[in-house]
């Protein structure tokens, strides 16, 4: 792991997702975790009496994600192998926030992807998305043609409103980018504009 991402992992990335609204004792949903540039510092962030559950339909990368949670001593984080289907396996309102990051480019269905989401979120949870690959951001596969404010639009016709976006200078891949996250709290109405 290179000294930037290391030093993410281990300071930088908690203060930002502090700054996100990430909170101690929050159980947190990691959709596509990857290695763990998020899960690792979210595991942090909620410490002893949190958890983050760290999912991925990639085996290799959650055994690495494994090996550096047993390496910094985080007994917190759950991982979740899934088949890529967008289902969770996670309770009803069984969550206070889940990050979906860098990984919505890569998911066709994102209807569903909300839709899940906004199921295993508690009342007024929040979801951070980070829509990485968007037309004014290295352009890529589902998120091509789509501006921010369409997938601001997308996430709120799905039971979320917008709440903030969130600068910095963060991970992206195993690297630092100048990127936003974008905050939505659940609606517990699915109805357009009400909260
Ligand atoms: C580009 S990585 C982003 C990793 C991490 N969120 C980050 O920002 O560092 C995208 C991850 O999402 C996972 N992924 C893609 N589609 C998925 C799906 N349908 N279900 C679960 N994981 C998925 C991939 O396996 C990959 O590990």
């Amino acid at each position: 792991m290179n000294k930037e991402i290391r030093n993410w992992e281990e300071k930088e990335g908690a203060k930002f997702l502090k700054r996100i609204g990430i909170k101690p004792g929050q159980k947190v949903l990691d959709f596509g975790a990857r290695v763990g540039h998020y899960s690792i510092p979210a595991a942090a962030v909620v410490g002893n009496k949190g958890k983050v559950y760290a999912l991925d339909k990639n085996k290799d990368p959650l055994n690495e994600l494994k090996r550096k949670a047993a390496e910094q001593r985080l007994e917190n984080i759950t991982l979740v192998k899934t088949n890529g289907s967008l289902k969770t396996g996670l309770e009803n309102s069984s969550v206070d926030a889940a990050l979906a990051y860098d990984v919505l480019h890569l998911i066709d269905d994102r209807k569903k992807l909300y839709r899940e989401i906004h199921r295993v979120l508690q009342k007024n949870g929040l979801f951070s998305a980070y829509p990485k690959h968007n037309k004014l951001d290295q352009p890529e596969q589902s998120l091509k043609n789509l501006e921010p404010k369409d997938i601001i639009r997308e996430i709120e016709a799905d039971g979320f409103y917008f709440e903030k976006e969130h600068c910095g200078l963060i991970s992206h891949d195993d690297f630092l980018n100048k990127g936003c996250v974008l905050n939505f709290r659940k609606k517990e109405n699915l109805l357009r504009g009400r909260k």
